[in-house]
This record gives C-alpha cells, sequence and structure tokens, in this order.
C-alpha cells in the first residue's frame, strides 16, 4: 500500500505523486519498446492501450460518475483504440482476464478513471511521434489525437471533477491504491505484449 501524502495538496496532485514512479517506470518500459520504429511495433501499443481502454470501459457509462464527471461518456476511448488497431489491419486481442464491472465502489472508480484520463496527456506527446510512421487523428492513432477544447483543457475539467468528490480519508487511500492497480496493470499488458 503506497502512503497517503498529508500535504494540503489536491487529489490529483496527490494521485500524480503518489504514481510518479510506477507512471515513469511504465513510461521507460513503453518508450525502450521503440514503439515507433514501424507500425507492427506501434501496433503492440495499441494492443496494451486496447487491453486497458477495455478494462476501463464500463466505468465510462456508470450513472453515478456521470452525475460527477463531466462528459463522461464521451471520454471513453476503446472504440477509438480498436479503429486504430483496425486501420492498421490488426484483429483485436482475446480478453486475458474480466475487466472491471461498471458497479466498482466510487473511490476505486476514480483511481482508475484518473490513470485512464491522465494517459491523455502523455497521449499528446506520442501522438506526435506516431506522425513519423503517418498515422494521426484520422488513421491509427485516432486515440492519441488530443480533445479539441486542448488536452490540457480537458484534463483540467476532469481534475476539477475529481478533486471536488467528497471521500472519507479511507476512501482516499482507496483512490490511490486503484491508481496504483491501474498502472500495475497496463505494465503488466506491456509485460505480456512487449515480451520481456
Ligand atoms: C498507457 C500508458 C500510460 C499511462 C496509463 C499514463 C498515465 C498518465 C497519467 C495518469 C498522467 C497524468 C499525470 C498528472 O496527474 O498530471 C500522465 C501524464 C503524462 N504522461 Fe503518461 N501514461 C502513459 C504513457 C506515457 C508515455 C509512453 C509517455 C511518454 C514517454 C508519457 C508521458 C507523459 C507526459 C509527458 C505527461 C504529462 C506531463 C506530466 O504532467 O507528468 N506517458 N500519464
Amino acid at each position: 500500500m503506497l502512503a497517503l501524502d498529508t500535504t494540503d495538496a489536491t487529489r490529483s496532485q496527490r494521485l500524480k505523486a503518489a504514481t510518479r514512479d510506477s507512471h515513469g517506470a511504465l513510461d521507460a518500459r513503453i518508450m525502450a519498446g521503440d514503439i515507433f520504429a514501424s507500425r507492427a511495433h506501434f501496433a503492440r501499443f495499441l494492443r496494451v492501450q486496447f487491453r486497458f481502454h477495455r478494462d476501463v470501459d464500463a466505468l465510462y457509462g456508470n450513472a453515478a460518475l456521470d452525475a460527477l464527471l463531466p462528459d463522461l461518456g464521451e471520454r471513453r476511448r476503446l472504440n477509438q483504440v480498436a479503429q486504430d488497431l483496425q486501420d492498421l489491419e490488426q484483429a483485436l486481442p482475446a480478453p486475458l482476464s474480466a475487466p472491471l464491472s461498471a458497479d466498482l465502489p466510487l473511490a476505486a472508480a476514480l483511481g482508475w478513471l484518473y490513470v485512464a484520463e491522465g494517459s491523455n496527456l502523455g497521449g499528446t506527446v506520442l501522438y506526435k511521434m506516431a506522425g513519423k510512421l503517418g498515422l494521426d487523428a484520422g488513421f491509427g492513432a485516432r486515440h492519441l489525437a488530443a480533445h479539441p477544447d486542448g488536452a490540457a483543457r480537458h484534463w483540467r475539467s476532469f481534475t476539477a471533477a475529481l478533486d471536488s468528490v467528497p471521500l472519507t480519508a479511507e476512501q482516499e487511500q482507496q483512490v490511490i491504491d486503484a491508481a496504483d492497480a491501474a498502472f500495475r496493470s497496463v505494465h503488466a499488458h506491456v509485460e505480456q505484449e512487449f515480451g520481456q
């Protein structure tokens, strides 16, 4: 279990601090996989994204979460990842485990959604790099394209809502544990896809 930061940072700032090491390790692992060496390499990354977004997809359809978080239904990216794979003539990966239930407890759902939504920020960096492979918002890199409002603004509207959900101290820890579990799960998808 990760330690809970007791400063008066916002919830999203605490999440960022608590997951800095797991995010750094994941970034490094993905970039070491040389995902922009070819479209075939990039497809491995797409399969990781597909598995991750399939894991979280049901949360985007949860009415209670939708009431708390802005435009939640429009934020889901599973279909875009699937289209990116289809653009590259790749089969959709078979499930390795059951996806998350739409009824996941609120705190855990917020932690997973923090990771899924935050990954759009790094996505803007990856989107530019995908251009070298001839991929863009219309072909192969749809799910990495920034929201029309701008990725940073779209993210801030999410974190503002995330930060204002009232939670108990116990739930605060559950959000952090869930975000950590989300990063570990993506890392496991990477190991599965990229090999040791
Ligand atoms: C599927 C894999 C990934 C996940 C789940 C993920 C997750 C996240 C999250 C949650 C944030 C928000 C941090 C915050 O609270 O501000 C973030 C930001 C960011 N990520 Fe990633 N990320 C992934 C892959 C990558 C990769 C491969 C790179 C590039 C090497 C990258 C670079 C960044 C950058 C530059 C930011 C914004 C700068 C910052 O605030 O740290 N990410 N990512």
